[in-house]
């Protein structure tokens, strides 16, 4: 079988080459956003697949039926992946857009856009580690050695979807300024998924209450997620993903970095995070 793990490199990022190419991401630079739209920005392994969860029960008032027939994927295209231009363009009425781009690369394609855009962020300490066992499961990644030389590239913003640091700051920066741009960090909703919830649904202009606001509660718990064939993954052929290797909807904790990481990459890592965001405000919550 042919290797999936080729990259595709765009503006000196390292993409996933299955299921990216250098016409399907200059398509997402280039997008025509509509005012309707709903987009939902992340880097990888920040919940990117539990906002998807949550904006389509927001979208369909607590009914979880899209939910449970039509995979994530479907219901909330990736911008920048092949198939793109067909689905998207395909698409009548507002639609849920998903994207790992940094912001720079949208900035022109969103500017002046009235669409509506959540960025979500997780403290990168246990994004790193979720990335890592991504990496051993999802085979058009490459497959990782030790999580040393992982975290160095993390680090250093070699791997897949580029820097986190510039991800998280470009992002954020213009959810400072725009109206239109959600920052939600996924230990608040963690921590208060009623209280983000009921912040998502206002900024999309859906309020929900009562029992629509508990079915959608209900449904994108992190029990009902893993269970649920539309968003954890299984219906992805073993060969691109292999589930024996572990699992997409692996712990969902806040701090299980603490598991993995040693006091000295934890030294690195403190030191090289102080540096990079000494010109950003955003805090995170590490471990609870
Ligand atoms: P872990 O690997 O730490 O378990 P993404 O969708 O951006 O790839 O992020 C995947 C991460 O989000 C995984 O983290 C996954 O378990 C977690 N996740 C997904 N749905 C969740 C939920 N409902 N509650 C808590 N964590 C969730």
């Amino acid at each position: 079988m042919a290797r999936l793990d080729v990259t595709e490199t765009f503006h000196h990022i390292s993409f996933p080459g299955h299921i990216h190419t250098q016409d399907s991401l200059n398509y997402a630079c280039h997008f025509k956003f509509q005012d309707r739209d709903t987009v939902i920005a992340t880097y990888p392994k920040s919940g990117t697949t539990w906002m998807q969860e949550i904006v389509t029960l927001v979208k369909n008032r607590g009914d979880p039926q899209l939910s449970k027939t039509v995979p994530n994927w479907a219901r909330a295209p990736w911008l920048e992946q092949y198939y793109s231009a067909k689905v998207l363009g395909a698409t009548q009425g507002p639609r849920i857009i998903t994207t790992h781009l940094p912001y720079n690369l949208l900035a022109s394609a969103l500017q002046g856009s009235k669409a509506k855009v959540i960025y979500v962020a997780r403290n990168p300490k246990d994004v790193v580690v979720s990335y890592y066992h991504f990496h051993k499961m999802a085979k058009f990644l490459p497959e990782p050695n030790s999580f040393d030389e992982f975290l160095d590239s993390f680090l250093e913003g070699s791997v897949s979807y580029g820097s986190w640091f510039d991800h998280v700051k470009g992002w954020t920066k213009q959810a400072e300024v725009l109206a239109n741009v959600l920052y939600v960090s996924y230990e608040d909703m963690w921590l208060d998924l009623r209280g983000s919830m009921e912040k998502i649904s206002a900024f999309l202009q859906c309020p929900l209450a009562g029992e629509e606001l508990t079915s959608s509660l209900r449904h994108c718990s992190f029990s009902s997620m893993r269970d649920n064939a539309m968003v954890n993954y299984t219906l992805v052929p073993q060969e691109i993903m292999d589930h024996s290797k572990g699992k997409f909807m692996r712990k969902g904790k806040i701090g299980d970095w603490r598991n993995t990481f040693r006091e000295d990459q934890i030294c690195l890592f403190d030191t090289v995070y102080s540096y990079q965001m000494q010109d950003c405000p955003l805090t995170f919550l590490w471990e609870c």
